[in-house]
């Protein structure tokens, strides 16, 4: 298959057919994803690949105290926030693997001012991106589903915690990883409207 068409072929399955992913086959993923580019040749990823049920728990409980308390304060119902939190810990359960990647400032440069600063950290944002996408597409090439899931960018201290992380881990992003359950059906991709998303000068 040509690239485009490997890369359009690449979808976000949110369901898994039961059976493990071997560990040697997570660690080729997590390669391809510390193949990406990143600013002055830093690689400022950690990457945690979890694969126990402890760990998963521990992830979904974390990250979900954080969420109901942000959805309460947002004035939410309990009962949605319960149903929210509830449907968010079983999503992050049933993957056979979560992979969680976070940012350090290891190799990142550091500024005197606040505006360079946050400029690094968002390079660093950035490559973070294109290692998650390196690492989905070489899942897809593999035969294996994956997700990537917001969670953590919201509460990265919370999911850091909750796995006993460094200080200097920041969770930023996590890949529900698996073998497809073969009754999904991925969620209906519109036409790219390049007319719209693209301008030449
Ligand atoms: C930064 C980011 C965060 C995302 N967070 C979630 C999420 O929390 N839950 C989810 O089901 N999908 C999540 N997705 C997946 C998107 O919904 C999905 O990529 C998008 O709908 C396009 O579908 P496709 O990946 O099948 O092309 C996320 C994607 C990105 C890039």
């Amino acid at each position: 298959m040509n690239l485009p068409a490997f890369i359009e072929r690449r979808r976000s399955i949110r369901s898994f057919r039961p059976g493990a992913v071997d560990r040697q086959l997570l660690d080729r993923l997590v390669e391809a994803a510390c193949l990406a580019p990143a600013p002055h040749h830093s690689r400022p990823w950690r990457f945690v690949v979890i694969d126990s049920d402890r760990g998963k728990t521990a992830l979904a409980q974390g990250m979900g105290e954080r969420w109901r308390a942000d959805l309460t304060g947002d004035g939410i119902a309990a009962a949605r926030i319960d149903e929210l939190v509830q449907s968010s810990h079983t999503m992050l359960t049933a993957a056979p693997a979560l992979v969680l990647a976070c940012l350090t400032w290891d190799g990142l440069d550091r500024y005197p001012d606040e505006a360079r600063q946050r400029a690094e950290w968002g390079m660093a944002l950035l490559s973070l991106g294109a290692a998650v996408e390196n690492l989905m597409l070489s899942a897809a090439d593999a035969g294996l589903a994956s997700c990537w899931v917001a969670a953590p960018i919201f509460c990265p201290e919370a999911a850091r915690d909750a796995l006993a992380l460094p200080d200097d881990w920041l969770p930023h992003a996590l890949v529900l990883v698996g073998y497809p359950d073969p009754a999904y059906v991925a969620r209906e991709r519109p036409p790219v409207p390049l007319d719209t998303l693209r301008v030449n000068r």
